[in-house]
């Protein structure tokens, strides 16, 4: 590493500033915004340029940092033993659903992480081969995808709720040399054998990867997948530690695949250098952690906010990163967050309003709070879905806490918009208080763009509009670092996606307004994609698997309100004529068929069968319509509609009011 690295041992990494200079600071000057930033994290080559312009496809593909070289493992792990972290806890596995607590040291992380990249090494891995993750929350998930950065591989992590067809679909796309696999995820009520998803997928797919590492778990160990399986543990008992490989700060680290609006995901590519810059910046800023301190993100390292903060950002930061293997509830009960917390000294938490609703659900009244002391804890981060301002405000009544809202995408992997804790006078530097009174918190609103987001409000010409009027949130490109750097294997398809609808602005497939404090609210998608607990998913391709079925003749996926997952998709379908199965039994097997294609995650559990779907003269459609209607929302009958009966059959299927309306309906 470089001898002219600055010392920033002990040192708070930026000196707290008022948003607004910070804000306006990015947007005027990004060369000298994110040029200083970029002394957070260690090159082995300074990048020559912050932001090279000169670039023909400069803005929509900007390139950050260009000519740095880094490695990312490097800056999560190898500098912080070398700095004097070795000692400290890197990750605590907490996990209920084994009765397990396991602390990894920055040291044990180092030598697992140099060990498995040895491992993978000597399986012919080098830099830009792929390999893919599918493995539950446990630590060796965090050591594959480190030892592949260290590498400058690129990892794939595949969530574990996914169904074969979803992973061979991932694994013809990502062309991965090595699958690394764990044998078993543990839900609460059921071991899932990963063992035979893979194997499926596997025949399913046309990619063959040359090898498969197993992870055997005692709780359920695997049988071989295939002939050229590989045993975690065998291997790493004679690896050979292997050293960080320098790759260009534009190289990908990582490929995650996420919903689109049809059925065919996408995969979203992450750069070193930007990646490493952005992280590191907002887990203080934005997040208002110091090194040393113990953090929790509560979701999946299977999705964003797993890879960007369970993973990276805190161990970027120097940070405790606790890697939870249980629900909010039902392991054991509604107290095991606060169980956690107390346990052990996390200082601020993530998680979905989803897993807060569970909590109030089931312990309205915080007797199971009351229950531990949680007085470490500074703050409550949501981010992943709309935060109703019911969820909000019991939130921040039981815990007496800050509870920060952010909105955030796959795409951006880290908050456009949020309450910057770090920042502004009174928050982040200790005072209890934590958002500043110049910054206060709206409930409803994510606050404000974090820098380097010029979000813009657009109507459909693209012309930008002003306070409280709704249109469509737009990012002015560039594009910050650290957000992605394009799709894989699909430049076309990213131009084509996400920055053709306006020129000059990438789309967020969101919709929103800005009051006149510049506060963004985002009401929710323009686009069929939907939002289940959380996790996002697809209509197109819930539609696609209820298509197949031979019975039916068309139909229809739409997200319903939910009290508890915010959204749930319900199919509508047609049969085919003549068709004499009972429309029960049609409907559970398409229950069935989607579990078998997509995953349990896609919680599909409701399908009516209707007489005909709402549609313009001219056959399309009109789903923005029936999503009013499902939203609970009084909506008139289009005035393009062929046949206003069809609409008032299916107004009859969604009698109850949105139990989480959104402000201003
Ligand atoms: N591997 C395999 N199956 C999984 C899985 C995984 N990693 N995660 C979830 N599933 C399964 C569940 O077992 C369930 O299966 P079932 O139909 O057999 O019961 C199904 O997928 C739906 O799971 P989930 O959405 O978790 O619903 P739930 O009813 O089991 O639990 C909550 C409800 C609110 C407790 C849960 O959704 C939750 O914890 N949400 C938080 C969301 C979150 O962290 N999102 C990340 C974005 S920040
Ligand atoms: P994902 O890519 O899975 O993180 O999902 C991103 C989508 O989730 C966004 O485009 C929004 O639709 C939604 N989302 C995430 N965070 C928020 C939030 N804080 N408020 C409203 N919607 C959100």
């Amino acid at each position: 590493m470089p001898a002219d690295r600055p010392d920033l041992r002990g040192k708070p990494y930026v000196v707290a500033m008022p948003y607004e200079d910070v804000y306006r600071r990015s947007l005027a000057d990004p060369e000298g915004f994110w040029g200083e930033q970029a002394r957070l994290v260690e090159w082995t080559v300074q990048p020559a340029a912050v932001l090279d312009r000169t670039d023909a496809r400069f803005p929509q593909f900007p390139r950050w940092f260009a000519g740095g070289e880094l490695n990312t493992c490097h800056n999560a792990v190898d500098r912080h033993v070398r700095d004097g972290r070795g000692g400290q806890a890197a990750i605590i596995h907490d996990s209920p659903l084994t009765g397990s607590v396991t602390t990894l040291t920055y040291a044990d992380l180092l030598d697992q992480v140099a060990r498995f990249a040895g491992v993978l090494r000597d399986l012919g891995v080098g830099r830009g081969d792929r390999d893919l993750v599918y493995m539950p929350m446990i630590p060796e998930t965090v050591v594959a995808m480190l030892a592949c950065a260290r590498l400058g591989a690129v990892h794939c992590v595949v969530f574990g709720g996914f169904a074969a067809p979803e992973l061979a679909t991932r694994i013809d796309d990502a062309e991965p040399r090595v699958v690394v696999a764990a044998s078993c995820g543990i839900e609460p009520t059921r071991l899932v054998a990963y063992g035979p998803v893979l194997a499926d997928a596997l025949s399913r797919a046309t990619h063959r990867p040359d090898h498969l590492v197993m992870r055997q778990r005692s709780q359920l160990p695997s049988g071989s997948v295939t002939a050229a399986d590989v045993d975690w543990d065998a291997a790493m008992a004679t690896a050979e530690p292997a050293d960080c490989a320098a790759v260009g700060a534009g190289d990908p680290l990582y490929v995650l695949y996420t919903s689109g609006t049809t059925g065919r995901p996408k995969g979203v590519v992450r750069d070193n250098g930007g990646h490493a810059v952005a992280l590191t910046w907002s887990m203080r800023n934005v997040y208002g952690v110091e090194p040393g301190e113990v953090w929790w993100a509560a979701s999946d390292v299977g999705w964003v906010v797993g890879h960007s903060y369970i993973v990276y950002a805190p161990l970027l930061l120097g940070a405790t990163t606790l890697l939870y293997e249980g629900k909010p509830v039902g392991t054991p009960d509604a107290g095991a967050f606060w169980r956690v917390v107390a346990e052990h000294g996390v200082t601020g938490l993530f998680t979905a309003p989803t897993a807060i609703r569970a909590i109030k659900r089931d312990d309205p009244d915080g007797e199971l709070l009351a229950r531990h002391d949680t007085s470490s804890l500074r703050t409550l981060f949501l981010a992943g879905e709309r935060l109703d301002p019911d969820t909000y405000h019991w939130a921040t009544a039981r815990l007496g806490l800050p509870v920060v809202d952010n909105w955030w995408q796959t795409e951006t992997g880290w908050p456009i918009c949020a309450n910057p804790q770090g920042l502004s006078g009174l928050g982040g530097l200790g005072g209890l208080g934590g958002h500043s009174a110049d910054l206060p918190i709206k409930p409803g609103s994510p606050s404000v763009p974090m820098p380097g987001y010029d979000v813009c409000i657009l109507d459909d010409a693209g012309g930008e509009l002003g306070p409280d009027a709704e249109g469509s949130i737009a990012l002015r490109l560039p594009l910050p670092p650290g957000t992605l750097s394009t799709l894989w294997h699909g430049d076309d398809r990213y131009v084509e996606d996400y920055l053709s609808a306006f020129d000059g602005f990438y789309s967020s497939g969101d919709g929103g307004y800005r009051d006149a404090d510049g506060y963004v609210y985002v009401m929710g998608r323009t686009d069929d994609v939907i939002n289940v607990a959380g996790h996002r998913l697809s209509t197109g391709a819930i539609e696609a698997v209820l298509a197949a079925h031979p019975a039916v003749a068309e139909c229809a996926v739409i997200g319903v309100a939910d009290a508890l997952k915010g959204q749930v998709a319900r199919g509508l379908v047609v049969l085919k004529t003549g068709v004499t199965t009972p429309p029960e039994q049609i409907a559970r097997e398409l229950v069935a068929l989607v579990r078998e294609q997509i995953g349990p995650v896609a919680a599909f559990s409701k399908v009516d069968v209707v007489a005909g779907l709402p549609k313009t003269r001219s056959g399309k459609i009109l789903r923005k319509a029936m999503r009013g209607l499902a939203d609970g929302r009084d909506e008139p009958v289009p005035p393009t509609i062929e046949d206003p009966a069809v609409f008032e059959t299916l107004r009859a299927l969604f009698p109850n009011p949105n139990p989480n309306p959104n402000p201003r309906d």
